[in-house]
Order: C-alpha cells, then sequence, then structure tokens
C-alpha cells in the first residue's frame, strides 16, 4: 500500500537561509502531528505539500500524487485550513454549512444532514442558529474549519489550528479533529504545543533546524529521553528538588546515599519524562538526527 504522504529530502532556501534541509517521513493515515518552535519551517513544509509553495529539492506524494507534477490532482484530495474562507458573517453557522453543502451539490436533505453533524462535531449546536458576526474567536475558528470540511477531504492539513484559542475552543476543536480521523480522514497537523501533540497524535516527528530530529509516538518520543528521572518531595508533595540519577537504578543509589541530614525524611518520586522535556532534550542535540 502506497503511504498517504511520502515525503523524500524536501529542501526549501529563503535566500541564503536554508529553512528545510532535507525533510523526509511516510504518513500512514490517522494523526500525525508536526511539531516545532517558531520559526521552525512548519508552514513551509505545509505550503509545499499543499502545492503552494514549490521546493528547491526533493520530492512529495500525496495518495501517490506527485506535488509539482500533479498539483490539481493532490489539490481535489486535500483541505487546508484558511483556503476556503467562505463563511459569510450574516448568515448563521448551519445557513453557511447547509449553503457550502449545496453547492457542493449535495441535495437539500442531505444538505442539513452535514450540517447537522459538522456542528455536532466541533460543538457548535448551541451557536449554530446565530449568525456569525456574533461568535467569538474560537468558534469562527471552528465554524471556518468545518465549512471546510462539508466535504471530506481524504487529508486535511491543519497548521496551528488552535494557537491563541482559549482552552474550551481547543478541546472542541479538538474533538472536532478527532471525530475527522475516525471518519477516516487523514490528518496532518501542526503545532508548537506538545501536550497538543500528544492528544491528538499517533505519531509526532519534530522538526528542528531544517530537519526531522525525531519522530515517533508521543511514548517513543519521551523513551528517547532516557529513564525515569527522580525527585525529592516534602510531605505536601511539593517537588523539593530533582536528583541526578543519571536514568539507572545505581545512579538513584547513589543519589540516595548522598543526601543531606534534613533531606533524610523526604520522600522520593519516581517520574517518567514529559514530551516537553523530550523536546528540550531533542532540539538541544541540533541536527543530529534521531530516529524511534
Ligand atoms: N516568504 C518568505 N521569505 C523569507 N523568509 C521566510 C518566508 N517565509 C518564511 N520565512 C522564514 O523561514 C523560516 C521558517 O518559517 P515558517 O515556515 O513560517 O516557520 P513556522 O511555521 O514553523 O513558524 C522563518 O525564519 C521565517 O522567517
Ligand atoms: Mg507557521
Amino acid at each position: 500500500m502506497i503511504p498517504t504522504i511520502e515525503i523524500d529530502g524536501l529542501v526549501k532556501h529563503y535566500g541564503e537561509r536554508t529553512v528545510l534541509s532535507g525533510v523526509s517521513l511516510d504518513i500512514d493515515g490517522g494523526v500525525f502531528a508536526l511539531l516545532g518552535p517558531n520559526g521552525s519551517g512548519k508552514t513551509t513544509l505545509v505550503s509545499i505539500l499543499t502545492t503552494l509553495l514549490r521546493p528547491d529539492g526533493g520530492t512529495a506524494r500525496v495518495l501517490g500524487h506527485d506535488i509539482l507534477a500533479e498539483q490539481r490532482e493532490v489539490r481535489r484530495r486535500i483541505s487546508a485550513t484558511g483556503q476556503y474562507a467562505t463563511v459569510d458573517e450574516q448568515l448563521t453557522g448551519r445557513e453557511n454549512l447547509v449553503m457550502v453543502a449545496r453547492l457542493l451539490g449535495l441535495s437539500p436533505a442531505d444538505a442539513r444532514t452535514r450540517a447537522a453533524e459538522l456542528l455536532g462535531e466541533f460543538e457548535l449546536e448551541e451557536a449554530a442558529d446565530r449568525r456569525v458576526s456574533g461568535y467569538s474567536g474560537g468558534m469562527r475558528r471552528r465554524i471556518d474549519l468545518a465549512a471546510s470540511l462539508v466535504e471530506r477531504p481524504a487529508v486535511l492539513f491543519l497548521d496551528e489550528p488552535t494557537t491563541g484559542l482559549d482552552p474550551v475552543s481547543r478541546q472542541s476543536l479538538w474533538a472536532g479533529v478527532a471525530a475527522l480521523a475516525r471518519a477516516g480522514s487523514c490528518v496532518f497537523l501542526t503545532t508548537q504545543m506538545l501536550d497538543e501533540a500528544e492528544a491528538l497524535a499517533e505519531r509526532i516527528a519534530i522538526l528542528h533546524d531544517g530537519r526531522i530530529v525525531a519522530d515517533g509516538t508521543a511514548a517513543s518520543l519521551t523513551a528517547l529521553v532516557g529513564g525515569e528521572t527522580a525527585v525529592l518531595c516534602d510531605a505536601n508533595g511539593e517537588e523539593v528538588r530533582a536528583l541526578d540519577v543519571d536514568g539507572t537504578a545505581a545512579g538513584l543509589a547513589r543519589a540516595l546515599a548522598g543526601l543531606g541530614e534534613q533531606e533524610r525524611g523526604l520522600r522520593v518520586e519516581l517520574r517518567r519524562p514529559t514530551l516537553d522535556d523530550a523536546f528540550a532534550a531533542l532540539t538541544r542535540r541540533g541536527t543530529e538526527a534521531v530516529a524511534a
């Protein structure tokens, strides 16, 4: 079976600056998260994959179609946020979705059904019959996304979909993305937020310095950082200080032997590294490629 998205050695320069220096990835479906700090090249990569920007080197295929030689085939199969800003502020959320569905050729009954499904998936039922002009920023983001999904795309690109959203809107948007993935779409998502990648994606790749520095599940990325860390906690469970345990049992024994007089009564808690730790460790490692 061909991968949903095949990326092979993509290179992109802006003037003197190399933003992508050979990015390769195969994505099989489900939700994939590309994680990277601001300026790491996430939008550049998404723009290339959605045929909006030409790479300077390398190739990519979406559902087997080459992004350069078969642009139209690629575009027919994908949806990208912001690409179809069709929402009319004077109409209600429901009216907008029904209108888009009718424009796509659905019957009036099917259009209403599809609109209701999307309003449910994006938790917009309560606001459905109010004008979009009165929507909050988070609701507006969700109705825009829902409108671009009336026709279920095989592949959806979401470039930092929750940046700037309040926590409640963020959760609603996550629910919509999860529903879409359950319905069979492949979602390629970019984010700077580790918890978002962890919550949504089966697979996460970290982009740093123009390269993929790590690629795997959230669990495999934390495993890369080493084993458990240990912290000393007081009676309230508050962290007093971290212990240098070297990720090993011997290291832990050494650290415990070296505790000060007042520290003897404190509790030792073992903690698994978080994805934040993984991210910090991996980006410190720079261009050294790591495969999980
Ligand atoms: N059109 C452009 N011309 C010159 N530099 C650009 C252009 N677009 C992006 N860049 C630079 O390329 C780098 C990567 O940008 P971008 O892909 O937008 O990163 P991200 O989406 O991860 O924040 C940044 O340093 C940005 O300033
Ligand atoms: Mg960006």
